[in-house]
């Protein structure tokens, strides 16, 4: 199989069978790249990285060195969750890094979206390349780079997310076994790879992370907020089945508060606000009709559960005229 592209009459990877047969393959060509090299990877936890991982650790072992950046804009549990799956079970030598309080320090009163990103996006290179500077006779960099990646960058629609960003020190041959898959495989193939579903299933998550919903001036207590009450709305969508029929749902807090009553005395704390979309391609999306009975359980448990906030809303609004994200 060229391994550089999608060959048109490639069978959609549907079936356990289909996947092992590409893990299979995949394991014979990574040993025969990477040889007795070490290899590096950025693993977020997201599914791709996740993949990526899963396979190098199969191909070759403890050449793989993955590092995971905390940048503390993850949702609740997933520094653990990368931890626990790759060090723990899998047996992966694992870097991992707080880098928390770097990034929130860098973070701190900027309110312009754009520029929240190009922080949050230019430390992670930062601290990435600085782990990578630590380490010797690293040779190969692996990216969880997808087909419709590829497809993308080809368009010109966005740039491919790859090396380019690292300093020129810092040159790498990249490893990018997954780069011929949809989606939908990656998924099939991470569950043969035996990832837990949490990890293969899981929606879509921006690369800002909890950043873009936290709008305005990120602080750590309104953050909180944000973890917080998205861990509520995933529990409660993942108990009452709608985790896999939502595309994607998370929590806003937006800069403001209002007036309140708890425990008897008035208080002034934020709302959070809900969104649940389902989409195709992100392009345009719909809003989700989430059971009255549910929104008040979670509303219930966020306004109870939450420090600092006093009220729950739930955003009605499609795509367009709102994007799904906040900022
Ligand atoms: P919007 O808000 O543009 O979001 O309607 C469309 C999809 O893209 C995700 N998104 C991002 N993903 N980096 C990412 O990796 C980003 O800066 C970013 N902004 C939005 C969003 O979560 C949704 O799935």
């Amino acid at each position: 199989m060229d391994n550089n592209r999608r060959p048109d009459n490639m069978t959609r990877i549907t079936t356990p069978e289909l996947a092992q047969a590409f893990i299979d393959e995949q394991v014979k060509l990574l040993r025969e790249q990477i040889g007795s090299d070490k290899v590096l990877l950025a693993l977020s936890g997201g599914v791709d990285s996740s993949v990526v991982a899963a396979l190098l650790i199969k191909a070759v072992g403890n050449q793989l060195v993955a590092v995971h950046v905390n940048h503390g804009l993850l949702r609740k549990g997933e520094p653990e969750q990368v931890q626990k799956v790759f060090r723990d079970e899998m047996k992966a030598n694992l870097i991992y890094v707080d880098a928390v309080d770097r990034f929130l320090d860098k973070l701190a009163g900027v309110t312009d979206p754009e520029q929240k990103r190009m922080i949050i996006g230019g430390e992670f290179i930062e601290v990435f390349a600085e782990e990578a500077r630590k380490l010797d006779g690293v040779k190969f960099l692996a990216q969880g780079t997808i087909w419709p990646d590829i497809l993308e960058s080809e368009k010109g629609i966005k740039a491919h997310h790859n090396a380019g960003g690292l300093p020129e020190d810092l040159s790498f041959e990249l490893v990018e076994p997954v780069k011929i898959l949809f989606k939908d495989e990656v998924r099939a193939v991470g569950s043969a790879l035996g990832l837990p579903d949490g990890m293969v299933y899981r929606q879509p998550f921006p690369g800002p992370g909890l950043g873009v919903r936290c709008p305005g001036a990120i602080t750590r207590d309104r953050l909180e907020a944000v973890r917080e009450s998205d861990a509520i709305v995933r529990e409660e969508f993942a108990k009452n089945g709608l985790a896999g029929k939502v595309w994607q749902y998370f929590t806003v807090v937006p800069d403001f508060k209002s007036t309140g009553i708890k425990n008897g005395e008035r208080c002034f704390e934020w709302p959070v606000i809900v969104r649940a979309v389902n989409t195709r391609d992100a392009m345009t999306a719909t809003v989700e009709n989430i059971p009255f009975e549910l929104m008040q359980h979670i509303t219930d448990r966020i306004v109870n559960e939450v420090k600092g906030v006093n009220r729950v809303l739930y955003d009605f609004t499609p795509k367009p005229t709102a994007t799904i994200e906040y900022e």
